[in-house]
């Protein structure tokens, strides 16, 4: 792993991951190729701008002659795809940019890659890699009672989201089977922590409390996710890459299963204890029950044995103190809160999810 192209690094995971990365490979070079759409933001990478081992490069993973002259440029050995579009209730409202980013960019990235890696025979074969960061939500949705998927469960994807993962999932395989791309894959479970934008639960949930806005649960409240800090989602990327077996692929999940009212509430607890400001405390006060996401997947559960007994993974954190940690984040950002609160994207997606509901 010498010149790492990380897609999607202005994103939450993404940006996350090259934080991670520059950290614990000192000798590592890191092209993040980004788009910056309304999910990416430079503000997430400031503190490695100036970092000699990181170069910033704008531009869309599905221009197959682009990627591929970046791979050429920066001779790149390790593919690390994060880029996605990748929230639910935007797949349920316009279905059309995940086909587009998330089967046909995954496309573009694998035939950029074969062409480099396969046909030019640029590097030699064993020391290439094509990483592919994917998601629990491929395999569907679990009654109470029923196993955690494994990695041999079968694909069920409920979404659009999902099954737009779950295309470009079964891409990445069939690249490795057919032409021997050497790949590895990830299926992890719900993230939460710095740097996430504010339209998933758990950063949403948080800048609405501190506001003294509603915080909308959809339903009932009792739909369960399991939720990984993405500290530790990083470091299970980083430790496939290193001892994860080309062709396999792997299950990461954090080992919980709280139904979203408890997490909602957690959140009202913690900033009950840690906020300044005692206006809207008690926060749970603010919970308010609202419409449905059509077609909700009820049920989360990911076996994660395999990482844990072949790679020797486990979560580092827990749910309790991750969840203060990301309190505390946000509290303590205020800058970056105000960047995100002022873009168009922002403002215009909680007008379009949240006013009718
Ligand atoms: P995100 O929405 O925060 O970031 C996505 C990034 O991809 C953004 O920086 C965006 O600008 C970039 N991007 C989008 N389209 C692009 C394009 N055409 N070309 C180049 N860049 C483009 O997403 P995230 O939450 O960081 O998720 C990253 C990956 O992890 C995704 O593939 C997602 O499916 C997967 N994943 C996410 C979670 C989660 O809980 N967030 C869990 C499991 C897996
Ligand atoms: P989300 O963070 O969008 O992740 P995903 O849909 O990929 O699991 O949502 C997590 C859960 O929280 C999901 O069951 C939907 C629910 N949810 C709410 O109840 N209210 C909200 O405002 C949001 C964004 C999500």
């Amino acid at each position: 792993m010498k010149n790492v192209m990380v897609t999607g690094g202005a994103g939450f995971i993404g940006s996350n991951f090259i934080h991670h990365l520059l950290k614990v490979e000192p000798d590592v070079q890191v092209i993040n190729l980004d788009a910056l759409t309304y999910a990416g933001s430079l503000e997430n990478l400031k503190d490695v701008s100036d970092d000699p081992r990181y170069s910033f490069v704008q531009g869309d993973i599905c221009d197959t002659d682009f990627v591929g002259g970046l791979l050429r440029k920066y001779q790149v050995d390790t593919i690390v795809h994060f880029a996605a579009e990748s929230h639910v209730d935007r797949s349920i409202l316009g279905p059309r940019q995940f086909v587009e980013t998330n089967i046909m960019g995954t496309f573009s990235l694998l035939d950029a890659a074969r062409t480099f890696w396969l046909q030019e025979k640029s590097l030699p074969v064993e020391n290439v890699r094509f990483h592919h960061v994917s998601t629990d939500e491929v395999f569907g949705s679990l009654a109470l009672g029923e196993p955690a998927w494994t990695e041999e469960t079968p694909y069920a994807p409920n979404s659009p989201y999902a099954a737009s993962k779950a295309s470009s999932d079964h891409l990445v395989r069939s690249y490795g089977h057919t032409y021997g791309l050497p790949f590895t894959m990830t299926n992890c479970s719900n993230n939460y922590g710095p740097y996430q934008f504010p339209e998933k639960l758990i950063p949403l949930i948080i800048l609405n409390a501190i506001d003294g806005k509603r915080l909308p649960v959809y339903g009932d409240g009792q739909q369960i996710r399991d939720w990984l800090h993405v500290e530790d989602h990083c470091d299970a990327i980083h430790l496939v890459l290193k001892k994860g077996i080309v062709g396999s692929t792997y299950n990461i999940g954090g080992e919980n299963q709280p139904a979203n009212l408890t997490i909602v509430e957690t959140i009202c607890e913690i900033l009950d204890e840690v906020s300044m400001d005692a206006s809207h405390t008690p926060h749970k006060n603010l919970i308010e029950f609202v419409k449905d996401r059509p077609g909700h997947d009820r049920r989360y559960d990911m076996d994660t044995h395999k990482i844990s007994s072949e790679l020797g993974w486990r979560p580092r954190h827990t749910l309790t103190g991750g969840l203060l940690d990301t309190v505390n984040w946000y509290l303590s950002h205020p800058e970056w809160v105000t960047a995100i609160r002022q873009k168009q994207e922002y403002k215009g997606w909680m007008d379009t999810n949240y006013k009718s509901r």
